[in-house]
């Protein structure tokens, strides 16, 4: 079973709480998104690799770490999923970014890609896919899937406000997937949207509603 992390510091759920709100502007939607996007970039890069290396500093010649090991992608699922990819890449700046853009036959339920373009070597890279919202699970599942199909190992899926019924499908079809929220919810409702949640995240960020 993969990992489920909510990463709560207090700055996080500050600003979480001025997202939520109804009042807030898609202004301050948009920008308050990546400043949590880079939060949480901060503790979903935590287990990266370093490795020893010796330099000379003004005083005396030492050891330092430095990172090494897997270069990043950075794969938002399309199109909310767009407003968190500024704010992971200002803590990761020589991160790749790919785009998957899915959606389910409404009457086969079969997904299909509509948009996908990854880096070449996706098959190397760490992999964090981005959307604000893990709702039912569905299109997280089915990027995730594209992503294997295409040869990505390594893969973690980072979320705002995760449903626990999201959660746990994730969990079911991606035991090798570690998921991080800022938010577990308590539900979804019979719209599909999570309660208390903070409605839809593409028309807040892109102010179309
Ligand atoms: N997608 C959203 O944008 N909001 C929800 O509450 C659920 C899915």
């Amino acid at each position: 079973m993969s990992k489920f992390t909510v990463i709560d510091h207090p700055l996080i759920q500050h600003k979480l709480r001025i997202l939520r709100d109804k009042n807030t502007s898609t202004k301050d939607f948009r920008e308050l998104v990546n400043e949590i996007a880079t939060l949480m970039a901060y503790e979903v890069s935590r287990d990266m690799q370093l490795e020893d290396v010796e330099i000379d500093t003004p005083v005396a010649h030492t050891t330092v770490k430095q990172l090494t090991g897997k270069k990043v992608a950075v794969v938002p699922i399309l199109r909310a999923g767009l407003g968190m990819v500024d704010g992971v890449v200002k803590l990761i700046p020589a991160a790749r970014i790919g785009h998957i853009g899915m959606y389910r036959d409404e009457k086969t339920l079969e997904p299909h890609e509509y948009f996908i373009k990854l880096p070449e070597d996706i098959e190397k890279r760490e992999v964090i896919v981005v959307d604000p919202m893990l709702a039912t699970g569905g299109s997280a599942k089915d990027a995730i899937a594209a992503l294997k199909k295409r040869g990505a190992r390594y893969i973690k899926l980072m979320v705002l406000v995760a449903a626990p019924e999201g959660v746990k499908a994730v969990q079911a079809a991606d035991p090798d997937v570690d998921i991080f929220a800022a938010a577990l919810d308590d539900h979804l409702n019979d719209k599909g949207y999570i309660v208390p949640g903070l409605g839809d995240a593409g028309d807040r960020l892109f102010g179309t509603k």
